[in-house]
């Protein structure tokens, strides 16, 4: 296929990774623990909490038995100048990273930001500027500082609305001028799958202490989840104050909207449909500004309807979206019998038998690059709105051979043909700003936490044991990327 022309001149072909699995250093500099910090692996739910007597307080605890990879994750805190040199290097326009919230608040509820963590960033993002990388900035990657889930729990609480906006607007105005892409929490619509890393939700506490935790409820969430509308509201508003020129994105985790019916039984396309909105539900609140009319029957007949104050939904009404940011890995499959439920984050779900290839055991995520297109096309017609690729990419166990090299032709071959379809999207009439690979360095991974799992088109030598030292080397892929990038997308062929 040739995709010459397709693609604009200032197309942005890049990387993206996230604070918490690439920088490590999680204490240092003033940095306090996040809620990623507390975990290993965000599949892994909720982390050990228990109740301190003396601060009246649930405190999340940390096992000391356990290895968290992430703690010193691959440094990229002490080595962004390499691994930013080497992205330029790939040719990349632009850079997807998030900052992270705790280490310029560590608590989260201080009046001051720690202005160490503000000079950290002011390295980062100058560093970008200085390769031309536009910088892509999440402001929170499961990032919610850990002291705001103990004390206040979590997105339950409103508090944290002005917690947020004090936050976003400290990060607006120091960067005013130089990040034009931003995004407020990353895959926001996880929050029902997975409450303590999107919504820094934890088993509710009991009002007894002493009694075991109680299970999270829909309401709960329900109400977080407003919370989290509103906080990305008043940080569109904020930005629109602050730097004019600059947009403001949702982040949804949108492989579910590539949910598609086993058959064509009308139980199981319904059923696809009603899974579905619980992802569209986020981009229908943040992108039209209202309470969709599939969810308010949900709150009425299951009582979970969030307390919404007055003048929120002004907020919510006034302050949409000015472009969708997605992440697409794989598609997925309904069907009403039970047992065949689906898991779009796990490797769980049923297998498509239309779909031949999958990603290596044991993650096994079924590789379906049309599914790609079908989401671009699902949200132009539903938003008519401009579309951000800032995820796709392919986990892959990976070791050097005798002579060092690490051929990745499956990666390459994951990447051209997630392109392909991609381009057929632009040509279906979707507007796309750009495309991002995840992981364009190996990093930990944030399902699983571990290093096992790798995305890059650069290996870094750390290890699922902790071992390793950490050095930076290019795969075959590294070539490719940047055959792809200077063509600007013409040129797909693999050349290994
Ligand atoms: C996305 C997350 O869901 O998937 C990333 O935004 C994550 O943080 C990526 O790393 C890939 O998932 P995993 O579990 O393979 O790291």
């Amino acid at each position: 296929m040739n995709t010459t022309t397709i693609f604009p001149e200032n197309f942005l072909w890049g990387g993206a990774v996230a604070a918490n699995q690439c920088e490590g250093a999680w204490l240092e500099d003033g940095k306090l623990p996040n809620v990623t910090d507390a975990l290993i692996g965000i599949l892994s739910k909720n982390p050990s909490v228990k109740w301190d007597e003396e601060k009246q307080i649930w405190e999340i605890a940390l096992d000391e038995d356990k290895d968290y990879l992430s703690h010193i994750a691959v440094d990229f805190y002490h080595r962004f100048e390499e691994d930013l040199k080497l992205m330029s290097e790939m040719g990349l326009k632009a850079f997807r990273t998030s900052i992270s919230w705790s280490r310029i608040f560590p608590r989260g509820d201080e009046d001051t930001p720690n202005e160490a963590g503000l000079l950290f960033y002011d390295r980062m993002i100058d560093t970008m500027l200085k390769y031309g990388m536009e910088p892509v900035i999440t402001l929170s990657h499961y990032e919610t500082p850990l002291a705001l889930v103990g004390e206040y729990g979590g997105w339950t609480n409103r508090k944290l609305i002005g917690f947020f906006d004090k936050y976003a607007r400290t990060i607006f105005e120091r960067y005013q001028g130089k990040v034009k892409y931003w995004m407020t929490f990353n895959e926001i619509n996880n929050a029902f799958r997975m409450p303590y890393a999107a919504a820094g939700v934890i088993s509710f506490p009991p009002s007894d202490p002493k009694e075991p935790l109680k299970d999270i409820d829909d309401k709960a969430i329900y109400q977080a989840c407003h919370h989290l509308f509103v906080a990305n509201a008043l940080a569109t508003k904020a930005l629109r104050e602050i730097d004019e020129d600059a947009m403001m994105g949702i982040m949804c985790s949108f492989s579910a909207i590539a949910t598609y019916a086993w058959d064509s039984d009308p139980e199981n396309v319904f059923g696809a449909l009603e899974f579905r909105r619980n992802s569209w539900f986020f981009s229908d609140v943040m992108c039209r500004g209202h309470y969709p009319g599939y969810v308010k029957r949900i709150w009425s007949e299951n009582g979970t309807e969030p307390e919404i104050k007055v003048g929120d939904l002004e907020l919510l009404q006034e302050n949409t979206s000015d472009y969708i940011a997605f992440s697409y890995y794989r598609s997925a499959v309904y069907d009403k019998s039970a047992e065949m439920k689906v898991d779009t984050g796990g490797a769980k779900g049923f297998d498509n038998p239309f779909l031949k290839e999958k990603s290596p055991e044991p993650w096994s995520w079924p590789i379906d690059p049309k599914g790609l297109r079908y989401v671009m096309n699902e949200l132009t017609d539903r938003y008519e709105l401009p579309l951000f690729i800032v995820e796709n990419g392919i986990g892959l166990d990976e070791t050097p051979d005798e002579n060092g090299r690490i051929n990745d032709v499956e990666r390459c071959r994951y990447l051209k043909m997630h392109l392909e379809e991609m381009a057929e999207a632009v040509k279906d009439g979707c507007e796309l700003l750009g495309y991002l690979w995840w992981g364009p360095f190996d990093i930990v991974s944030a399902g699983t936490g571990e290093m096992k799992k790798r995305y890059g088109f650069i290996y870094v030598d750390r290890h699922n044991d902790g071992s390793g030292d950490l050095h930076r080397q290019k795969k075959d892929s590294f070539n490719y990327y940047k055959q792809v990038i200077e063509t600007n997308g013409a040129d797909l062929e693999i050349k290994i």
